[in-house]
């Protein structure tokens, strides 16, 4: 038997600690007896809804990110819809919307009966082509949506100059994005509205849930009435009398409920840790894959932009495009979960495609993307051993 190579010894070392902790699985909810604790307290009492564990959550997301005011909802595809009600778009209006994201962020502009313009990606962070933006606008547009793909902020000061010269509003979709920053600021707050999810994956998790966050005081207040049914008084402070109340515009229930905002007060508390470990995890991998020649990693943090670190996506080159699936299930064969940013680009998802016509050719690089990218975990979930794990395994689809 010959010695082992030391990428051989590293792989045999980096498995014996994964080994012992199972498998690595792309996301895992980071709750703990706090979390549990706290959603007990609200079974114990009276108040299930409406409540003051709301307000509290919205109180920490908004001195975390800086908003003058935060709104919570039901999930994040609530709170674009929420965005786009608020902003009164309306039948046949045009939101300019990227190709490259989750089906959601287009969705909520065609339940407001509007219509999207999709752009394509840029190839090196997958955040929309800024470039492309100043010609998809019609006269009917009416609103920019940008999405900070894989929580990797967009150049907000040249969105923000373009919607302003062209007079459009601009909804900053966050889902991947809690914690990035963009020239010191928090993302969501460069826009008109910015959207937050708290689905299991995410940087932080309710459950379900979602937040909107804007600077402006007459969307606030619109988001968090049409959250409750356009009902003109909130329950906790305005309806003196229950029951008393009317309805002067348009809502949904869209309510975030007391159990899910116990958890999102506790998880507010260990947002700072989440993070720190991500960008460990995310440093260890860049590092430990800069040397595999035929994967391209999408940029990340530099100068004024600050990612959140969402996952620590790949894509490889076109000689390893057609092996994707292949080294997927070789990672997971070895414990590793991985997952895809997003499996195809939204105008090609099949309702997309009958509704607005799109071929692949409209959108190359968000479908070079879809086709061969692969997203890493890094969540907190996962330690410093479980990322040289990662690296060791993945050189290993790579022979030298
Ligand atoms: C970019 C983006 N927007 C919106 C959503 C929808 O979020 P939610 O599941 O909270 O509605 C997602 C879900 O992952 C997403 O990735």
């Amino acid at each position: 038997m010959g010695q082992d190579s030391p990428r051989q010894q590293l792989i045999a070392t980096a498995r014996e600690a994964v080994v012992e902790r199972g498998v690595l699985p792309f996301g895992r909810p980071m709750l703990s007896d706090r979390e549990r604790a706290a959603v007990m307290q609200v079974l114990h009492g009276p108040i299930l809804t409406h409540g003051p564990r709301v307000q509290a959550f919205e109180s920490a997301f908004a001195a975390f990110t800086g908003a003058p005011h935060a709104i919570a909802t039901s999930t994040c595809t609530a709170s674009l819809h929420l965005a786009y009600m608020s902003l009164g778009l309306a039948a046949g209006d045009e939101v300019i919307v990227p190709a490259m994201s989750h089906v959601a962020t287009a969705h909520a502009v065609e339940l407001c009966g509007g219509r999207c313009v999709f752009v394509d990606a840029e190839p090196l962070t997958g955040n929309i082509d800024i470039d492309l933006i100043e010609r998809s606008i019609t006269p009917r547009t009416r609103a920019v949506c940008v999405v900070h793909f894989l929580g990797m902020p967009v150049d907000m000061a040249r969105v923000c100059r373009i919607a302003e010269k062209h007079d459009l509003f601009v909804i900053e979709d966050c889902a991947l994005a809690l914690g990035a920053r963009y020239r010191g600021d928090h993302v969501g707050l460069w826009g008109d509205v910015g959207c937050f999810s708290f689905y299991p994956a995410k940087h932080i998790t309710t459950g379900e849930g979602g937040m909107t966050i804007t600077r402006r005081d007459d969307v606030a207040e619109m988001t968090a009435r049409q959250r409750a049914f356009g009902i003109d008084r909130n329950i906790i402070s305005e309806r003196t009398i229950p029951g008393e109340y009317d309805v002067e515009s348009l809502g949904a229930n869209y309510r975030m409920t007391e159990m899910a905002a116990a958890i999102g007060v506790e998880q507010m508390r260990r947002l700072g840790g989440f993070l720190q470990q991500r960008r460990e995890n995310y440093e260890i991998l860049s590092e430990g894959l800069r040397e595999i020649q035929e994967i391209e990693t999408l940029t990340s943090s530099h100068g004024p932009f600050e990612s959140a670190y969402y996952c620590h996506c790949i894509v490889l080159d076109g000689s390893q495009q057609w092996r994707r699936r292949e080294i997927i299930e070789g990672l997971r064969s070895r414990g590793i979960g991985t997952s895809i940013y997003y499996p195809q680009p939204i105008p090609m998802l099949s309702w997309y495609r009958q509704n607005y016509g799109h071929r692949d050719e409209d959108f190359p690089v968000a479908s070079r993307v879809s086709a061969a990218s692969i997203a890493l975990p890094v969540g907190p979930h996962l330690n410093g051993d479980d990322m040289r794990y990662i690296v060791a395994v993945v050189k290993e689809a790579f022979p030298e």
